[in-house]
């Protein structure tokens, strides 16, 4: 088990990649602790993860309120004494070009997918300092790393603030063996997305670019949290790293 005595807290872990994530931090040993706004599908994820023999527990948290961040590692640390694992996975698309999209609109992506990782690091550093050090993955996108033509700047913007956030916090804080990376996946394949890609010509839009031609699966993130996450990651610090068939390769 490469996470025993482990703790994480994962965002966005009802569902999703972040669930994904939770159960495979759960299979190598980790507590985990899902952190969401969606309070009854996680209660339900708790469950799934309880019944695998994980140690689990739901936290209810806005990534966008500070107040909550307090709150939610405040808990964690009441509970566990320490908190190792920060996984920032959270994140919203509005799914509208530039043109199209409302100034509101563009603030509640920001307060979601970039405050919500600036908050997640900010009340978890000083538990991790004084722990000894800690693994923060934040997850951004293949359109943190290029002008993805198929995805609103909106989304872009964000994910790519979300790839720099990494690489400063790893410089600088990894003098208290704090390590922060960040996942930069491509299209996965979700229930969202396979109802979008029901359009044939989309589907051939977004399989085209991938060279090993097929979809990321949440499975292909999940180990790669994991790598990051888990002591075979020790030296891995400041990494974007593309989970993504080869699409930024070229
Ligand atoms: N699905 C993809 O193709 C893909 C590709 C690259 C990157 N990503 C990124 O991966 C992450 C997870 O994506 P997903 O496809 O699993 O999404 P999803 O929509 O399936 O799940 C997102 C989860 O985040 C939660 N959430 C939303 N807003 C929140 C908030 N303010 N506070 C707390 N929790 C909140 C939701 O309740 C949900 O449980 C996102 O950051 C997304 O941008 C996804």
């Amino acid at each position: 088990m490469r996470l025993r005595d482990q703790v994480a807290l994962v965002t966005g872990g009802a569902q999703g990649i972040g669930f994904a994530i939770a159960q495979t931090f759960g299979r190598e040993g980790a507590t985990v602790y899902i952190a969401d706004v969606n309070e009854a599908v996680g209660l339900a994820a708790v469950e799934t993860l309880r019944g695998a023999g994980t140690q689990a527990e739901f936290v209810p948290l806005n990534v966008a309120l500070e107040a909550d961040w307090e709150r939610a590692v405040g808990h964690v640390v009441e509970r566990s004494a320490k908190l190792d694992i920060l996984v920032n996975n959270a994140g919203i698309n509005v799914r509208k070009v530039i043109e199209d999209m409302s100034a509101d609109e563009l603030d509640r992506m920001y307060d979601v997918n970039v405050k919500g990782p600036f908050l997640g690091i900010k009340y978890t550093l000083p538990v991790m300092k004084q722990n000894g050090g800690g693994s923060i993955i934040n997850m951004s996108s293949v359109c943190g790393l290029i002008g993805h033509m198929f995805t609103p700047e909106a989304y872009t913007t964000t994910k790519g603030a979300v790839a720099l956030l990494t690489k400063t916090v790893a410089a600088r804080y990894g003098k208290f063996n704090v390590r922060c990376n960040s996942i930069n996946p491509s299209t996965a394949d979700t229930p969202l997305v396979r109802e979008m890609l029901k359009d044939p010509e989309r589907m051939k839009e977004r399989l085209g670019e991938v060279p090993l031609g097929r979809m990321a699966s949440l499975q292909d993130i999940a180990e790669a949290a994991l790598y990051l996450a888990s002591p075979e990651g020790a030296f891995i610090n400041g990494v974007a790293l593309p989970v993504d068939g080869g699409v930024t390769a070229y």
